[in-house]
């Protein structure tokens, strides 16, 4: 059996075809028993079955092979679970005879409390402690419920029974078929499934309640909650009803399933678990309280929901066949998502906030240790930790700019195809893009290629000679350093006015634009002369003379204007000529070229100051990040100079904010809601003194009175910022206060938005006792990370000797998911010396593994990018003026 031990796969010559699967769970001792019969066909000569089986403890396992005249069982010689590979070996005498055998296997786990595999979750009803039975298999744990062949290709179908306590709701993925009742246990049995992959079984034990609703077509849908909070599930059942039936449309396949139930669970570590027919959520991304929840919190609520939904089609009836092509789910689902939630809510403006997905893609993709969307995994330990901004926000942006480059009905169709094609099967990126390229024409699989099979992304720089632009492309690494990757480019370039574009593969290093033969050819030349007096083009007339590339910002790259073009554009800016996607972007590729030393400081400013008259949501958000991020590295650069920085940043976010005020104009704008949380939590932690102190007067009114019009949800998180830049350890009563507000909620979004203010207070002291908080019982694991969001520059070290000090413990209660990258990744990369990189390579030398590898390395590249950043900052020489000019001058 050592042949087995070390692979990455399991070995294919026993398939299996259907699991009958039947547990029973003890929900006070947390434990259960299962028993599996798995119809399994031998399919080569073997005397071995080699499948996946984790923390089980196997009691009796045989198989047997039945035909018209016979019925053969045989009993393994050696069964043995090879926990490192997380494989069950069962050696038999003989070998095994060929065609459909029954696999008989009797076993016993626990409930544990990792919120992975089969776990135990609790809550509170009529303040009883009580415990509830979830699931949750993706990536590779259905192995730690039931000996199965646990890899996404492995598709067969399911039928489940479970033995409870008569009192208690059970969910599967499949509707009830029958339940017997028997003394205090009944059993529940459920419909066999259609194939399925194992990851995406799943099964909820507990006490609910639930609201229902319809599709068009008559499939129920229904969102079960915690007894006494259903009325919080009904804007999560209206999206999803809508979704069903807008997928069915977008992909022309029906949704597959008899039922569809989605299921808030008080413990949860993703944010919502897509298997098939059985939603799981955190509560914060499906519970929707009128009153208290924000606006940002409903779209999360609509984005997951829509997400998850998506992955029905896109993942449950066309499964990716293996961990490398993961972003396949979760790529297209993001995007997909945005798409409903587009239709849904047009007044959201989904797709401009779409930007803020491939910025993340963009900034850890700029790290010479990202990896590419394609990624190897060769061990089940590693999977955790390709869910990240690469496979999520970077592929969802490689699908826009596909989606852009090849239009949109094109596409769509192409989809409807690749579901067809694949409905019921297993598919790899090549599948998609060879449908995608029938279909279309179009050279998909090597335009494609280029940015799923290489890491990295390009910057294109643009320069004007003449009435020539000259385009060269190389890689963007944030650490400025040069990289020796090459893309297909998709170039767009707009000149002057929206109405003069070009479209071009930039397939080279290099490439040329004649801009007058192209307004020749384009619209010949009377038109020209009409554009340019009506919009177009016009070298006279700085704000009609931008040249913008990348227009709308669908491609996944940036772009490095030379002097002049950059000049332009900010003019452009500043006469408010360019679309909000289009200032998001020109913003965001500075920023980011500033950060790897391409371009200084002051520029950047300079151009931050000509988003004074913005009102855009997502620009605006984009400049409030900016800000933060930027105000941070310049405390550590330029220390004297902070001051006039903050000031500078408060002048440019504080008049909108005060048009926004605190409370909601009657008929306002969701994202003027979203905006004006945004504005006031970061002038509260610049120190704006207006807002300061109105945030304190009415947070007490707050405390006062949880029901106050004078703090809505929206602005609540702004109010608890502030009030934490007031706490010392000698005045620690608004600290306390927010604690009672914490304890005395019970929605999760409320205490969400507490813990993410602790961590901002300036005295170190606070920070480590909002440490200790964090790891109490009164934090469920699950939330301990939203704490960290908040550390800032004050509380950094005071984290790091805490994650140091505690790391054994930390490593305990998170290391088992990829919870505990959150840990590394807020607690080390905001540092930007190479003292302190040294200093964390030095303690983890001793501490790496698998889960944590690949984070780490991140974050120590992120502390290298800071501190060449900090340095660079220090050596501008004209820094000290732009900045003294921009933080006294008047608006
Ligand atoms: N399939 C994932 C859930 C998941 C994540 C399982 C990580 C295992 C490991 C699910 O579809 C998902 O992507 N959830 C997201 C939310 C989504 C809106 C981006 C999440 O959990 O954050
Ligand atoms: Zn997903």
């Amino acid at each position: 059996m050592e042949q087995f031990k070390g692979q990455a796969r399991l070995p294919k010559f026993a398939i299996p075809k259907r699991y009958e699967l039947k547990l029973k769970p003890d929900l006070s001792a947390c434990k259960f028993t299962g028993t599996l019969e798995i119809t399994v066909d031998i399919v080569g000569e073997t005397k071995f079955i080699v499948l996946n089986a984790a923390d089980l403890s196997i009691q009796d396992a045989s198989i047997s092979f039945r035909n018209l005249s016979s019925n053969k069982e045989f009993w393994p010689s050696e069964v043995v679970l090879v926990e490192q590979d997380e494989i069950l070996v069962l050696g038999f005498y003989d070998v095994l005879p060929l065609g459909d055998g029954i696999l008989t296997l009797v076993f016993a786990g626990t409930l544990n409390d990792q919120m992975k595999g089969f776990y135990r979750s609790t809550y509170e009803l009529n303040g009883e402690k009580k415990n509830m039975a979830v699931t949750q298999f993706e990536p590779a744990d259905a192995r730690r419920c039931f000996p199965c062949w646990d890899e996404p290709d492995h598709k067969a179908t399911f039928k489940i029974e479970l033995e409870i306590p008569y009192e208690l709701i059970a969910l599967s993925n499949m509707p009830v078929i029958q339940e017997k009742v028997d003394g205090c246990l009944k059993t529940v049995t459920f419909q066999e499934s259609p194939i399925m992959s194992t990851y995406l079984v799943a099964v909820v034990i507990g006490l609910f309640d639930y609201v229902e609703d319809f599709t068009p077509d008559g499939t129920p849908v229904r969102v079960y909650c915690q007894i006494g909070k259903v009325n919080q599930g009904k804007f999560a059942l209206d999206v999803a009803v809508k979704t069903l039936d807008l997928y069915k449309r977008y992909f022309s396949t029906p949704y597959s399933l008899p039922k569809l139930d989605m299921i808030a669970i008080p413990d949860f570590a993703a944010g919502a678990m897509e298997n098939y027919g059985l939603v799981t959520y955190r509560e914060t991304a499906l519970l929707y309280d009128d009153r208290h929840s924000a606006a940002a919190n409903k779209q999360r609520v609509a984005i997951v929901v829509a997400h998850e939904l998506a992955h029905q089609w896109f993942g449950n009836l066309v499964t990716m066949e293996w961990w490398t092509h993961l972003w396949l789910n979760e790529g297209f689902a993001t995007w997909v998502s945005y798409l409903a939630t587009d239709s849904l809510f047009p007044e959201w403006k989904i797709w401009t906030q779409f930007l803020d997905q491939t910025t993340e893609g963009l900034r850890l993709d700029g790290l010479a240790e990202s990896h590419p969307i394609e990624v190897e995994v060769n061990h089940a330990r590693e999977i955790d930790e390709i869910f990240d901004s690469i496979s999520y926000m970077k592929g969802a942006s490689v699908i826009r700019m596909l989606q852009s480059y090849l239009g949109a009905e094109s596409f769509q169709r192409s989809l409807a195809l690749y579901i067809k094609r694949y409905a019921c099967s297993n598919a790899k990126t090549d599948d998609l893009w060879d449908v995608l390229e029938e279909e279309s024409g179009e050279p998909v699989n090597m335009l494609m290629s280029s940015w799923t099979k290489q890491q990295g992304y390009p910057v294109v720089y643009v320069k004007i000679n003449d009435n020539m632009l000259e385009f060269e492309q190389s890689q963007f690494l944030s650490s400025g350093s040069p990289g020796d990757g090459q893309w297909i480019v998709p170039l767009t370039v707009c000149f002057g006015s929206y109405d003069t574009r070009k479209n071009l593969l930039l397939r080279d290093k290099f490439e040329k634009l004649d801009m007058g033969e192209l307004m020749g050819s384009s619209n010949g030349i009377a038109s020209l002369m009409e554009t340019s007096s009506s919009g177009g083009c016009d070298v006279n007339n700085p704000k009609r003379s931008w040249v913008k590339l990348n227009v709308d910002q669908t491609g996944f790259y940036r772009v490095k204007y030379d002097d002049e073009l950059a000049v332009r554009l900010r003019l452009a800016i500043e006469a408010n000529c360019l679309t909000a996607t289009d200032k998001y972007g020109v913003l965001d590729d500075s920023y980011a070229l500033c950060m790897a030393c391409k371009q200084t400081l002051s520029s950047l400013f300079s151009l931050m100051d000509a988003y004074r008259e913005e009102h855009d949501y997502t620009v605006l958000s984009r400049l409030i990040s900016v800000s933060s991020k930027v105000a941070m590295v310049a405390a550590d650069a330029i220390p004297e100079l902070s001051d006039e920085i903050k000031q500078f940043f408060i002048n440019l976010l504080h008049s909108y904010a005060g048009k926004l005020g605190w409370e909601p104009k009657s008929g306002e704008s969701h994202l003027d809601a979203m905006l004006r949380g945004e504005l006031l939590t970061v002038l509260a932690v610049f120190g704006h003194d207006v807002t300061q102190a109105e945030a304190v007067r009415r947070f007490y009114a707050f405390l006062d009175d949880r029901n106050t019009t004078l703090l809505p949800a929206d602005t609540r998180k702004a109010a608890y910022v502030a009030v934490m830049q007031t706490v010392s350890i000698s005045n620690k009563s608004g600290y306390e206060s927010l604690l009672r507000v914490y304890r005395e909620t019970d929605l999760s979004q409320e205490k969400v938005r507490v813990l993410g203010s602790l961590a901002s207070c300036p005295d170190p002291d606070i920070v480590l006792e909002v440490l200790k908080f964090l790891m109490s019982s009164e934090v469920r694991s699950q939330d301990a990370i939203f704490g960290l969001a908040g550390i800032n520059r004050e509380g950094r070290e005071t984290a790091w000797r805490w994650l140091k000090d505690n790391w054994d413990h930390i490593l305990k209660t998170f290391g088992s998911g990829f919870l505990i990258t959150r840990f590394i990744s807020a607690i080390v990369s905001p540092f930007s010396s190479e003292e302190k990189a040294h200093e964390v390579k030095e303690f983890f030398a001793s501490r790496t593994m698998p889960s944590i590898k690949r984070t780490l390395k991140q974050s120590i590249e992120r502390i290298h990018i800071n501190a060449k950043w900090v340095q660079s900052i220090r050596n501008e020489e004209s820094l000290r003026e732009v900045v003294k000019e921009l933080a006294y001058r008047k608006y």
